[in-house]
């Protein structure tokens, strides 16, 4: 179980706090959806949870151990906003392997198969596959570390309906097995699916 108790986030460079005093808790296996209009800090929150940013005051817990940005980065993945921007494999192995010299190749098809891409060709471009496909290499690429809480900011943007289709089918599958903590500012198709959802404004949840 996550469990955020009292996190603030404020920068030196900013005038007011970003996040403030935000308290929650996510069960093992339960798909939680933290909901937030554009500036919200939604993205500023999945940073920290990823271990990249250090907050300032308020503590994180994963079961009862309380965590360090260096634990988090261990035990979470994050998959940005737009993940296909920041491909650099040329090879969807080469993609699945990065940080990870010797996976080996059921890895690598378990990876694949989990998110509906095993039919692929591993040595294909990852800049060669549809929109869709793109995003699901993206997840296979943090599921592949095994990481204890997945994270996704805006996992359906700027997808036409049936890819967004796609994504929400496979979600509704991992989270049968995955701790996964879902942002967005458009709702509707992934609410049916959350088992928890907040709603955060200016930084606070409501
Ligand atoms: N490194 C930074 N330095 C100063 N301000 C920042 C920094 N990063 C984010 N902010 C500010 O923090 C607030 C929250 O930004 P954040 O990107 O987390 O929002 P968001 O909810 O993800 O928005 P969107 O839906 O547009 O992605 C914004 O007011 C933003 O300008
Ligand atoms: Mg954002």
């Amino acid at each position: 179980m996550l469990s955020i108790q009292n996190l603030s986030y404020h920068p030196a460079a900013t005038p007011d706090a970003i996040l403030h005093n935000l308290s929650f808790e996510l069960s093992d296996r339960q798909l939680g959806l933290m909901v937030g209009p554009s500036g919200s800090g939604k993205s500023t929150l999945l940073e920290i949870l990823a271990g990249f940013v250090e907050w300032t005051t308020g503590s994180i817990y994963w079961k009862s151990q309380e965590l360090t940005p260096d634990h988090l980065q261990q035990i979470c993945g994050l998959v940005f906003q737009f993940p296909e921007r920041h491909f650099c494999g040329s090879t969807i192995v080469e993609e699945l392997k990065l940080g990870h010299i010797d996976l080996d190749y059921e890895r690598i098809q378990s990876a694949l198969a989990s998110v509906g891409l095993s039919h692929l060709n591993p040595s294909a471009s990852p800049q060669s596959l549809s929109g869709g496909q793109q995003r699901r290499l993206a997840l296979a690429v943090q599921l592949i570390r095994q990481p204890s809480l997945l994270l996704l900011d805006e996992p359906t943007a700027g997808l036409d309906w049936s890819m967004r289709k796609q994504i929400l089918n496979i979600l509704q599958e991992l989270k049968k097995d995955w701790t996964i903590l879902v942002v967005t500012h458009e709702p509707e198709e992934l609410s049916a699916m959350a088992d928890q959802t907040w709603a955060i404004a200016h930084g606070k949840i409501a």
